[in-house]
């Protein structure tokens, strides 16, 4: 038995920052965000209630409800974060308990943009195995508390929004997924936890945020996401042009267009909602599924590459049949 989608479902804040609102903030300008990244706004929380807990299980609970499976037969559920509300609980935790999924093993991963398909992987894994026969994977990302909002390269990127799917156990679905990480980059996308403090030791209490260097991230990127797809299509009969859909992680629509080029495909192959959405970290690949499950633009057999990639630095792809 495989992963299948069964169900999907997103949440993202009402509140949207125009690219002109950035300006107000930072030194930039609405040309150099679109044409550097092809984001023209980003959706932001706007109260304390609308937090990371509140989307991940707003996202859940649509994808819930799309699948028709009930809360209490769900047997895990895995949440991609890295801005989670607490240390401990875990996020997961928190939707379990919001959601009333009694009989889920809950917990969070750790692998920034590339969160969801570890999510997608480690599922994958459990359902092949026979651990388990359903699960929720969410993608969640506040990454708009862990941004300097007054540092240009990096606070006009990201977004704040959730993306939810519901899988169970089937004969259809994953065809094939990876998942990796290179540990020696860690310093190219970074931001600290809290540092030592205790009676012997006390550091600095400042907090810590995002710091990117971005023209790393994005080579990295345009580099790993054909050779994941190389791998995955290794041992299938299929070739690029066989996919219907690349749903590759919304942190740049120039990284889009330059794996687009180096496969030789059509733009059209490339859903994108990074210029309505921003970079929504873990969350970008479900919500992007989401809009086009909803939208009916996923049928019955399209072949679907998902690949994701960031801090860490790590990667995932996932090859599946809708
Ligand atoms: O989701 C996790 C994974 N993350 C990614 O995949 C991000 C990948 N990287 C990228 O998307 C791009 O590298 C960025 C969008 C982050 C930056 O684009 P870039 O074309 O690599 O620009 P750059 O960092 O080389 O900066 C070019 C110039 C610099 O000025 P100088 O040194 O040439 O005078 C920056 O200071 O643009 C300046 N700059 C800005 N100017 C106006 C940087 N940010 C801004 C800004 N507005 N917001």
């Amino acid at each position: 038995m495989r992963l299948k989608i069964i169900g999907t479902g997103s949440y993202l804040p009402e509140k949207i920052a125009t690219n002109d609102d950035m300006a107000q903030l930072v030194e930039t300008s609405d040309e150099w965000i679109r044409t550097r990244t092809g984001i023209g706004q980003r959706h932001l929380v706007s109260s304390s209630e609308e937090n990371t807990t509140y989307m991940a299980v707003q996202a859940a609970k649509r994808a819930l409800a799309a699948s028709g499976l009930r809360a209490e037969e769900i047997d895990v559920i895995l949440v991609a974060t890295v801005s989670g509300d607490y240390v401990t609980p875990s996020t997961a935790c928190m939707v379990q308990r919001e959601l009333q999924a009694v009989n889920a093993a809950s917990f969070d991963i750790n692998a920034a943009c590339a969160g969801f398909l570890f999510g997608l992987n480690t599922v994958d894994a459990y359902f092949r195995s026979g651990i388990y026969k359903t699960a929720i994977i969410i993608g969640v990302e506040t990454l708009s508390k862990i941004v300097d909002w007054s540092d240009r390269s990096t606070c006009v990127l990201f977004g704040d929004g959730a993306g939810a799917v519901v899988a169970k156990a089937d004969e259809n679905g994953m065809l094939a997924c990876l998942q990796g990480s290179d540990g020696t980059h860690a310093d190219v996308l970074t931001c600290k936890a809290r540092t030592n403090n205790n009676p012997y030791i006390s550091t600095s209490k400042e907090l810590d945020y995002v710091y990117m260097n971005g023209q790393e991230v994005f080579k990295f990127a345009v580099r790993k996401v054909p050779e994941c797809l190389e791998l995955l299509l290794q041992g299938t009969d299929f070739s690029p042009e066989d996919v219907d859909y690349y749903l590759l992680h919304q942190a740049n629509y120039r990284i889009l267009t330059s794996i687009a080029k180096k496969l030789n495909l059509p733009m059209e192959k490339f859903p994108s909602n990074v210029d309505r959405c921003g970079n929504t970290s873990a969350a970008s690949i479900p919500i992007l599924m989401d809009e086009m499950n909803r939208q009916g633009q996923l049928k019955e057999g399209n072949l679907l590459f998902l690949s994701g990639f960031g801090g860490g630095l790590t990667w995932g792809a996932a090859l599946l049949k809708w």
